[in-house]
């Protein structure tokens, strides 16, 4: 049963629904994010932080809602904000993210501009464990691709999107049977 964060446009959010694996619940940190117009039917929620005392009171009823759902895995799919022990101590070892870098390098929000300006002959996504840090837990998978001399941030987001779209559910997938 896996719930999907998501700040932004969701297509990975798409590319799990359209793995057709068992999402049952989206939230957003985001109200007008458009990733949850994609959630259709399956229960959606915001959790803006505005509307909270402290980063760790929204992540405390996110995690609660999560779990009323009946979610075990959470994947974070484009999700912004950094997750306090309030909800990683709520999904031990279950929280899952994917990254538009070969992690560990290039962690952050800006990691395909910082690829292209350190001028990297080679970039990919990577899949890895969610810990309290900036993109800083364990690796579950990576895929490469070549950096072309010709590419601009949005060539190279766009065909790193690609292999996420591959990657994510596989990954998610395997998750899942275990
Ligand atoms: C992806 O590139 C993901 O790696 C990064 O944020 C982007 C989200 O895109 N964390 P989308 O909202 O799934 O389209």
């Amino acid at each position: 049963m896996i719930g999907v964060l998501a700040s932004g446009t969701g297509t990975n959010l798409q590319a799990l629904l359209d793995a057709q694996l068992p999402v049952v619940a989206v939230a957003s940190n985001r109200r007008d994010a458009p990733a949850l117009e994609r959630a259709g039917a399956i229960p959606s929620a915001a959790f803006e932080l505005a509307d909270y005392g402290d980063r760790a009171a929204r992540d405390a009823a996110m995690a609660e809602w999560l779990h009323t759902q009946g979610v075990r895995l959470v994947v974070l799919a484009g999700y912004t904000h950094l997750l306090t022990p309030a909800f990683l101590d709520r999904f031990p070892n279950a929280v899952v993210n994917v990254h538009p870098s070969l992690l560990p390098r290039f962690p952050g929000a800006h990691a395909v501009e910082e690829q292209l300006k350190a001028g990297v002959r080679e970039s990919g996504a990577t899949v890895h464990l969610v810990d309290e840090g900036v993109d800083s837990g364990p690796v579950l998978a990576q895929e490469r691709i070549e950096v072309r001399a010709d590419d601009t941030a949005e060539t190279l987001h766009e065909r790193i999107k690609e292999i996420e779209h591959r990657l994510l559910p596989r990954v998610v997938e395997e998750l899942c049977a275990r």
